[in-house]
């Protein structure tokens, strides 16, 4: 059963507490002096990856920096490309755009800022939406090959196929949003039921996004970990198949599904530019995300790789902490960030064992800044151009602001004015009246 402590934010209950002060800055420029790293910790660049499945392979890149066959064992570039291969079929599927954030890099002092907005994804408004959906489709067509013998594609799954045969199957996973509904989209474009655990905080803007895709949702009177846990019993009793985006011990495969679906970001990534970046900053909950995308990248471009730098809640650090202890280590959520998506306490195992081999620094940001920065988007100061960025796609651009006028980050990232700068906007508006309320009257 997953210990993952993702939690919800308070604010969710009482969208945007009136007495929190509301954003007044818009510009880039305004946004570099609430933007801080509280924590920073530079991890050593040089060293032998050794492939376990334990949660604890040592560190680093091995000195041909290439992707080595330890981790392509746990997470294999075919894991990758069938993922891409099979989500560039679905219906609607189309690339995210990569904006060129100009104002916010010239802030910066870096070359060029790409952020990789994933506010379109599938209509479900992030990147999740290519994570969840496939792990259930991946899920079917193994569990159909394995009941009749015969490879079963994901494809004859979505045609409706095997309609029959799937219509006992339930799917099912405890969320605080964004991956729950990804989980209730992918049920109903191959035809299963699925029921969705949320814990009492989660707003109803996002309870009623996943009933709204045919998912029986259960609202149980706990916290995350509580929905989990019910969840976990839940799905024992009746035989249903959980779909976590974290893993941990025992359990790897659906997990790794879920973060294959994810690199599809990179192929379109490496469609849409001429250069590559040279630093990447990767916002972090469990790790699933950071660890897919660094996984992609150094899968594709092997030595031109570039670095990574992941950025965390102050309040929900567990992979800052675990860079520095060495192993997978768990933090208590003692206060919650409005950056929902983020706040989690425990890292995923595989994304761990991933992360751990490859990333150059670990920094932490507080809340302050999220909603300057989201309305600094909204209100087009970034690039000349209006951005749904929601909580969680905004921590790459402050972290990237946070270190960027201070000498000794910069030199110790390499960072200049020739850099090349990757951020993710991962959501944009998923709870609308929460977003409206942070970010104001942009009229
Ligand atoms: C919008 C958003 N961004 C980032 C993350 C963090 O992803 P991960 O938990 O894989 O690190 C989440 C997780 O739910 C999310 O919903």
């Amino acid at each position: 059963m997953t210990q993952n402590l993702r939690r919800p934010p308070r604010a969710l209950q009482d969208p945007y507490p009136v007495s929190r002060a509301k954003p007044t800055v818009s510009t880039s420029a305004d946004l570099l002096t609430t933007s801080r790293i509280n924590r920073f910790h530079l991890r050593a660049q040089s060293g032998s990856v050794s492939g376990s499945e334990s949660g604890s392979v040592s560190d680093l890149r091995p000195a041909n920096n290439l992707w080595p066959d330890a981790l392509n064992r746990q997470f294999s570039a075919d894991d990758m490309c069938r993922a891409q291969q099979e989500i560039q079929q679905w219906d609607g599927y189309a690339a995210t755009s990569l904006e060129s954030l100009s104002q916010v890099a010239a802030t910066a002092g870096v070359r060029q800022l790409w952020y990789k907005d994933e506010s379109t994804r599938f209509g479900l408004g992030s990147f999740k939406a290519l994570g969840g959906a496939y792990a259930v489709m991946h899920y079917l067509a193994d569990l159909l090959s394995e009941q009749t013998g015969t490879a079963i594609s994901m494809a004859s799954v979505r045609a409706g196929e095997h309609k029959a045969a799937l219509s006992s199957v339930t799917v099912t996973s405890a969320t605080d949003g964004n991956h729950g509904r990804s989980v209730a989209w992918g049920a109903r474009m191959a035809g299963v039921n699925c029921t969705i655990f949320i814990h009492r905080d989660v707003s109803s803007a996002r309870e009623q996004a996943m009933a709204s895709l045919g998912a029986t949702v259960v609202r149980i009177d706990g916290d995350y970990d509580e929905s989990v846990h019910h969840c976990a019993a839940v799905a024992k009793e009746n035989n249903w198949q959980v779909i976590s985006d974290t893993s941990y011990e025992g359990y790897r495969d659906i997990p790794r599904q879920v973060m294959a679906g994810y690199t599809v970001m990179v192929d379109e990534i490496l469609n849409q530019t001429d250069e590559l970046p040279t630093h990447v900053f990767i916002q972090a909950g469990v790790g699933g995300l950071a660890a897919s995308i660094a996984a992609a990248f150094w899968q594709r471009t092997g030595h031109d790789c570039p670095a990574f730098i992941v950025v965390e809640s102050d309040y929900a650090d567990c992979l800052h902490q675990s860079f520095i202890q060495g192993k997978p280590v768990d933090v208590k959520i003692q206060q919650e960030t409005m950056m929902a998506g983020l706040s989690c306490g425990e890292v995923s195992l595989l994304a761990f064992d991933i992360l751990s081999s490859c990333v150059r620094a670990s920094v932490t940001i507080d809340d302050t800044a999220v909603p300057d920065a989201m309305r600094m988007m909204a209100m087009g100061q970034a690039c000349n151009k209006k951005l749904e960025a929601g909580e969680c796609a905004v921590p790459g651009i402050i972290a990237l602001l946070g270190v960027s006028h201070n000498a000794e980050y910069r030199a110790q990232l390499g960072l200049t004015d020739e850099s090349r700068v990757l951020v993710f906007g991962c959501e944009g508006a998923t709870d609308p009246d929460l977003y409206h309320a942070i970010v104001g009257d942009i009229s």
